[in-house]
Order: C-alpha cells, then sequence, then structure tokens
C-alpha cells in the first residue's frame, strides 16, 4: 500500500526541475525572437554615385610674330678718313644709330689709329646722366655741360673730373693706310643709355 502511494506521490524537487526546464527552452525561445528583433538584419543597399562630367576642352594657342629686327652684331661703318682730318676738329657721326665723334688728338692717345695713333672716337653721350659730350681742343678732354664732368679722350676717355664713375663709351677703329679711311667697328664699354648696343641699335647711320 504504501508503494503504490509512493509511485503516485509527485516528489516537489523533480517537478521544480521540469517547471524549470520548460521555463528555460520557452525563455531562449523568446530570446531568440526578442534578439532578432534588437539586432535588425543589415540589409544591402545600392549608392549610386554620379561622376562629374568633364566636357573636352579646345586650346587654341598662337605663336607671336617678331615685329622688331634686332641688330645681331657689330658693324664695320666707314666714319672718316684720316686725310681729312684736322687736329682739335672732331667729326660728329651716328654708328648704329648712336651720337658719337671722332677726332685727331695730336698726340698718341689709347686706341688711337692712323699715322700718328692719334685718330680717336667716342660716344657723345655722357656716361653720367646721358649729356651731349663736347670735345675742348685745349685739354683734349670730352667735356659735359650738364654737371660739367669731363673725360681724357687721350687715356680711354677716363673720367678726370666730376660725377661720372664709369669711362666714356669708346669707338673702336680700324685705320685703312692705302686710302686713308677711318672704320668704327663698335664700342668697348657700354653707350649710356642702353643696356646692350648691338641688341638696342638701330639701323640708321652716318659718316663725315
Ligand atoms: S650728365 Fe654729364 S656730367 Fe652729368
Amino acid at each position: 500500500m504504501s508503494k503504490g502511494n509512493d509511485k503516485d506521490k509527485v516528489d516537489p524537487n523533480r517537478r521544480a526541475i521540469v517547471v524549470g526546464g520548460a521555463a528555460a527552452v520557452a525563455g531562449i525561445a523568446a530570446g531568440i525572437v526578442i534578439g532578432g528583433n534588437v539586432f535588425p538584419k543589415l540589409e544591402k543597399q545600392t549608392v549610386t554615385v554620379k561622376q562629374p562630367i568633364v566636357e573636352k576642352q579646345t586650346v587654341t594657342t598662337t605663336t607671336p610674330t617678331p615685329t622688331v629686327t634686332q641688330v645681331q652684331a657689330y658693324q664695320k661703318q666707314k666714319v672718316a678718313n684720316y686725310n681729312s682730318l684736322t687736329v682739335g676738329s672732331p667729326v660728329s657721326v651716328t654708328y648704329m644709330g648712336y651720337p658719337a665723334y671722332v677726332v685727331r688728338t695730336g698726340k698718341a692717345s689709347i686706341g688711337g689709329v692712323g699715322p700718328n695713333g692719334d685718330v680717336v672716337g667716342y660716344s657723345a653721350v655722357c656716361a653720367h646722366m646721358g649729356g651731349p659730350v663736347q670735345y675742348d681742343p685745349n685739354t683734349n678732354c670730352g667735356v659735359c655741360p650738364y654737371h660739367y664732368s669731363q673725360y681724357d679722350l687721350t687715356k680711354d676717355g677716363i673720367p678726370v673730373i666730376g660725377h661720372p664713375n664709369q669711362y666714356l663709351a669708346m669707338l673702336v677703329l680700324e685705320y685703312d693706310s692705302s686710302t686713308g679711311d677711318i672704320y668704327a667697328l663698335g664700342f668697348n664699354r657700354l653707350v649710356y643709355g642702353v643696356y646692350n648696343n648691338v641688341g638696342q641699335a638701330s639701323s640708321s647711320s652716318s659718316s663725315s
């Protein structure tokens, strides 16, 4: 009797285990469902990025046509004849567009040509500020009336009085003993007012 009754009896501890297990299963199931809501699936998204349209551009370039003809070298130019020169009387010339003069100093001079080496030529533009240099036969100097500077024309055009800090530009001369002709071949220094004697020269020229 007691055994049969024992079978019918339910162990409260065992019942608690069964109930607890069922609750755990239900809880896991609920967690999955809840979890599914908490962490929604990431869906693929397609994003279309528009690329800017680059239009072709046509660039037209033109090569400028030089309109200035530059003289590329010193020219050989007749500037005087020895037989027509008198000591102390300068003759004015224009060499490659630059005003200048040729003179017989009466004594052998630096850069002088002719039988006595006394024919010299110089720029007529003062190296100080561009004044008109004039020859003084009493001193053999080129004299500028602007600020009274003087250049010794027997000594390479060195400034001997006044403001210039450089020599007067001298004409390089060539003498033809067969004819007496005297030619200018160029300047030995920069002429006042230009940065390139040849490049800024003009084509005009004259001789006495
Ligand atoms: S410009 Fe000739 S001395 Fe000044």
